[in-house]
């Protein structure tokens, strides 16, 4: 650390003003400025958070003065602010603040109108001698622009001078370490400060906050007491207009190599001993330096891909195959999902699996890390403990426990301790990139990605996009827009008796007609008892004559019903449920329910939903009479 300024409080001091400085964005005009950088800077003047000597320099090819540059952003930050109301004083000082000049990032002469412009913007005050350049710009530029910043003196600033640099960070191990190696050449470690926006969210921090300031878990912390972690980062949008870069990168590259890779270092790095920046980042680096480098009969065994086909979006109405998007080569083989199986070869995790996954166009936007307790021993040993890191959109933790039925008989239910970001807190919704900001410019890198982190995260991802390069996917596109994912997916887990958790979101449960007048404690109720079953086309999942008391809710696929005599009696789609009839009127099942397409469906098991109807008789009545319709 370069600034003798503290990492992150211990005993929770209030956050106060960023140290005095300039901020140079290099492609001050593209997308990140208005969407990110600008509204970020806005939420940290409208908090007090900025010093009085500050300025952001702006500098891109586009002819601009600083009064047409502030002109702009103003529109703009009306557009992309985060707060609910707008604060015209603190945008009007941060404002005043803007400077631009215009540049092409290979004409010298640029970089000493830039350097000469910020010497001026921080003249007689304190931003002189405190620099960020922010690297705006597409990484094919960072070695020119870094050979120019060089060449115009940028390292030899006085004072203290940092480089930020946004990902993505290379394009695998090589390209990362050639690009590490030009940044090096010009700046020291010290001075450069990667950007990974996950850091940036609260819910990511608080991992780090919730292993060392709660003792209680420490003790449990370890392959011993834990089964097995998920990590989990599924999201609703396809690639959104983004399809050429998206082509080139993948899910591996754009998320698992860098956003799941820190999440899984915070979850299983060993307590650094202090809170010094390079105590956190050593801890980090060493936890990905221990995850064990998969053999291409690894990744064949433990990682699956896929990509998505048409299908739907959440609203219902038709989303297009990865394939058709715009920009994406008709036959392309670019994995919009993958499901990895990780291991960490050290004496606190070794024999623990770690499951990551992440992907595009999915049934839900979540970011959730679960860490399944191992099942005790004894007279109730059950399955084990969940602890549940809800990262986004929720954001809370969870600890999912068995509890004692209230009534006379020792029955037990499945129960929920959570910890909700909502009831706790007051703060207002940020971009996610103000604390990297207001650290950056304290000097604190924290939250900063080093060298040693990004080189281990691209070792362990090589050998899978290496094998996936040499073998080409041939079942491509294996999920339909919408849908859970790729089946193989459950299968990876299903190998060890593991399933991945779905955490369905309450409002989601509400829409199927089933539950839409269920009360919340019902609803509570069936979040916590509702298991997801991904299953193939194929598959009878109920058979007549069968004597069990399961119900179905289908979220995604086709099915249908056949009578003994081979009669089909009718089709099911997405919201329907069956299976009710088996429970209600407890008779063996009448008909088969057969899977048309590969489904994903949500069961609610015979004593769980024995359970609900017998607390809930509006609930009974409720599937009597969508029964009886359906029939
Ligand atoms: C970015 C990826 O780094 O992270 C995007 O390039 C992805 O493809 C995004 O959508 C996800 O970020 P968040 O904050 O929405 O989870």
């Amino acid at each position: 650390m370069d600034s003798g300024i503290a990492g992150p409080p211990a005993g929770g001091a209030a956050a106060t003003a960023a140290a005095p400085g300039v901020l140079a964005i290099l492609g001050a005009s593209g997308d990140l400025t208005k969407r990110l950088l600008l509204p970020a800077l806005y939420n940290l003047a409208c908090d007090g958070l900025l010093p009085d000597d500050f300025a952001v320099v702006g500098m891109a090819r586009k002819d601009l003065t600083s009064d047409a540059f502030r002109a702009q952003q103003r529109e703009e930050i009306r557009r992309f602010h985060t707060r609910r109301s707008f604060d015209t004083d603190a945008w009007d000082w941060l404002e005043a603040r803007l400077h631009y000049t215009a540049g092409e990032f290979a004409d010298p002469a640029a970089y000493t109108r830039l350097r000469d412009l910020i010497t001026t913007v921080g003249r007689g005050t304190a931003a002189a001698d405190n620099t960020l350049l922010y690297l705006a710009i597409s990484p094919e530029f960072f070695a020119t622009v870094n050979e120019a910043l060089d060449a115009a003196g940028f390292t030899r600033l006085p004072g203290r001078r940092r480089i930020i640099v946004e990902k993505p960070f290379g394009k695998d191990l090589a390209s990362a370490t050639a690009l590490n190696q030009s940044l090096l050449a010009h700046w020291r470690e010290e001075e450069i400060y990667r950007i990974d926006h996950y850091l940036g969210k609260e819910t990511v921090q608080n991992l780090f906050a919730f292993r060392l300031a709660n003792p209680l878990f420490a003790p449990l912390w370890n392959a011993a007491a834990i089964d097995h972690v998920q990590i989990s980062a599924t999201e609703t949008v396809g690639v959104e207009g983004r399809g050429q870069y998206y082509d080139k990168t993948g899910v591996v590259r754009d998320m698992l190599q860098n956003h799941l890779l820190q999440m899984l270092a915070y979850v299983c790095m060993e307590p650094p001993a202090s809170l010094d920046p390079d105590a956190v980042r050593d801890a980090k680096a060493r936890l990905l330096e221990a995850v064990r480098i998969p053999t291409a009969a690894a990744v064949r065994e433990e990682c699956i891909r896929g990509q998505y086909g048409p299908g739907r979006k959440p609203d219902g109405t038709p989303a297009p195959g990865y394939r058709e998007e715009p920009s994406v080569a008709p036959d392309s083989a670019t994995e919009t999902y993958a499901a990895l199986t990780l291991h960490v070869d050290n004496d606190r995790w070794r024999g623990m699996p770690v499951h990551l996954r992440s992907g595009k166009s999915l049934w839900k936007r979540g970011t959730e890390i679960v860490v399944q307790f191992k099942p005790g021993s004894g007279p109730l040993a059950t399955a084990g403990n969940l602890l549940v890191f809800h990262i986004q959109p929720h954001q809370g933790v969870e600890i999912r426990l068995l509890a004692k039925r209230p009534g006379p008989a020792f029955q037990l239910q499945a129960a929920g301790m959570r910890f909700d970001y909502a009831d706790t807190f007051e703060a207002s919704r940020g971009t996610g990139y103000e604390v990297l900001l207001w650290s950056a410019l304290n000097g604190d890198p924290t939250l900063f990605s080093r060298t040693d982190f990004v080189e281990a995260g691209w070792r362990i991802m090589q050998p899978v996009l290496d094998t996936w390069k040499a073998t080409p996917p041939t079942e491509f596109p294996n999920y339909p827009a919408g849908s859970w994912g790729p089946q193989a997916a459950s299968a990876l887990l299903a190998h060890s008796g593991r399933r991945w958790h779905e955490f369905l979101p309450r409002e989601v449960l509400a829409k199927n007609p089933l539950f839409a007048a269920a009360p919340p404690v019902l609803l509570n109720t069936l979040v916590l008892a509702l298991e997801p079953w991904a299953v193939p086309a194929g598959t009878a999942v109920v058979r007549a004559g069968d004597h069990d008391h399961r119900l179905f809710v289908v979220c995604h696929g086709r099915l249908e019903a056949v009578a003994p005599d081979g009669t089909v009696l009718g089709t099911l789609g997405d919201g329907d449920c069956f299976g009710e009839m088996a429970l209600l009127l407890d008779q063996p099942r009448s008909a088969t329910v057969r899977a048309l397409t590969p489904c994903d469906l949500l069961v609610l098991d015979g004593p769980d939903y024995g359970r609900i109807l017998a607390d809930f008789p509006a609930a009974e009545e409720e599937f009597r009479r969508l029964a009886a319709q359906r029939r």
